[in-house]
């Protein structure tokens, strides 16, 4: 036996290295709440510790995972202590963690039911419950994949399948190239990635009809053109700023008859549809033809974990699928059929196990409390001064002072301070404050001490103005 072979073997047979991990990772956990949430300067330049060539020789396993440990407690961003509002970045529940821990010690490749009929068992199940939670068709499927943007990705596939299909075009025999033309209606608030997600399927600026929104962020619905069998329509549950929701009541009853295809981005959003708090919001939204969301924000599942739902099974498996003489296809689930990738980690080990210890009550539970922590935090950025943009409808609060200069300055040293931590945007022409609560950890005393910086911040920032 080799001795590359001969230390493996140590290593997987004493388990020293995962013991090692486990307490890193348990201590890493338990100091997070006096840690600095964001990397001060002196830590990030001692990331530089990185800058090696890469070895020659082999390296000493106690040795690497110690280094990691080290630059871990130095420079992540620690989300999971109720002072973190930047992006739309959720934390993740206990629960959730220790089952992707135990997947990762499977280590299994999702692909097939002969690759790991557990994660095509989980899989399944997440699908029928997810279908159940946002009372969608019964026959919709769906894909995980690392993210939304991936999902919106496979949700336009599916609708560029069945639109050009529609038109009596075949994609897979005939490819793109002198394809009817399809429409593409977006609102002028539309998230990056879908542009990115079109592009990548072969569609531009020039094919794609802007609509104008309202303050809020929403499409304006009179401003929608006239639809037909080729437009593909975006819509969105959860405006990356200021949470709003398209009006798809209005919207998607009316582009169904017509033969449109809607598409509906709801990466933290779609998760409203979970409670009957937001009945208003998302009323009609199961109409759509395909969703995108995300479990690693609203739900609080470890980081990477987006899902494409679509309605149209056809559609989507034709989008997405591909052979080989050496698949097995089973009777039952092959989850690389949903989604771009074939060789995958079992992401839906740990949405199964957050979806399960919630359950229906727990999922509405939480996404009220977001909902509820985004009011608090609101009503109390007012009373510290802060101007509220946003009508808080969700999760998301936009905030600004009396002047860009001050704004920007005021986010910086909120930033700096360690305590508390959110991310600035451009929204209707002015410099912002992005608050978006979404993690199971940020209770109302959180907040608190949040807007005790925030306050700070700004009267420094006046005064010094
Ligand atoms: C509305 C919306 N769409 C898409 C995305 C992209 O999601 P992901 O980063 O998981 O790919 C985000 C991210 O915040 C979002 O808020």
């Amino acid at each position: 036996m080799s001795k590359l072979q001969k230390n493996l073997f140590e290593q997987a047979r004493t388990s020293v290295l995962l013991k090692q991990a486990c307490e890193d990772a348990i201590t890493y956990q338990n100091n997070s709440h006096q840690k600095a949430i964001y990397p001060s300067q002196h830590n990030l330049e001692l990331l530089s510790e990185f800058d090696t060539q890469l070895p020659e020789q082999m390296g000493d396993e106690n040795a690497i995972l110690s280094l990691l440990a080290k630059q871990g407690e130095l420079n992540t961003v620690r989300y999971a202590n109720g002072r973190y509002y930047g992006f739309v970045n959720g934390s993740a529940l206990p629960i959730g963690l220790a089952a992707k821990w135990l997947a990762d010690v499977w280590d299994q490749n999702a692909a097939l039911f002969a690759t790991s009929p557990i994660a095509a068992k989980l899989e399944s199940i997440c699908q029928q419950w997810l279908q159940q939670l946002f009372t969608l068709p019964s026959d919709t499927v769906t894909g995980l994949v690392g993210g939304t943007s991936v999902a919106s990705l496979c949700g336009l596939a599916a609708a560029r399948y069945r639109q050009l299909s529609r038109l009596s075009w075949d994609i897979s025999q005939q490819g793109l190239f002198g394809a009817p033309a399809l429409r593409i209606i977006l609102g002028k608030q539309t998230h990056g990635t879908v542009v990115k997600g079109l592009n990548i399927l072969g569609f531009g600026q020039q094919q794609i009809e802007w609509v104008e929104c309202d303050e809020q962020g929403r499409m304006i619905v009179d401003s929608i053109p006239p639809l037909d069998q080729s437009c593909i329509v975006v819509l969105q549950a959860g405006n990356v700023c200021s949470g709003a929701f398209d009006d798809f009541h209005s919207i998607i009853p009316k582009a169904k008859v017509a033969n449109a295809w809607v598409h509906v981005d709801g990466a933290f959003g779609l998760w409203a549809a979970a409670s009957t708090m937001f009945a208003d919001l998302t009323k009609s939204i199961h109409l759509a033809d395909s969703w995108s969301v995300d479990a690693h924000k609203t739900l609080n599942t470890p980081y990477d974990c987006g899902v494409i739902l679509c309605a149209d099974p056809t559609a989507l498996t034709h989008a997405l699928h591909h052979q080989g003489s050496y698949i097995q296809p089973s009777e039952n689930r092959d989850n690389m059929h949903y989604t771009p990738d074939m060789s995958r980690r079992a992401r839906g080990i740990e949405l199964w196990a957050c979806l399960a210890y919630l359950g229906r009550s727990g999922i509405a539970e939480l996404v009220e409390l977001l909902h509820e922590h985004a009011i608090y935090f609101a009503e109390q950025a007012k009373i510290a001064g802060f101007n509220v943009l946003n009508d808080v409808v969700f999760n998301q609060v936009i905030l600004t002072t009396d002047s860009d200069e001050v704004t920007v300055k005021t986010l910086k040293s909120i930033q700096d301070s360690g305590v508390t931590w959110s991310g600035g945007a451009t929204w209707m022409g002015q410099q912002v404050i992005r608050i978006s609560i979404c993690s199971w950890a940020t209770t109302q005393s959180e907040i608190d001490k949040s807007i005790a910086i925030f306050s700070d911040c700004l009267a420094k920032q006046t005064q010094a103005n």
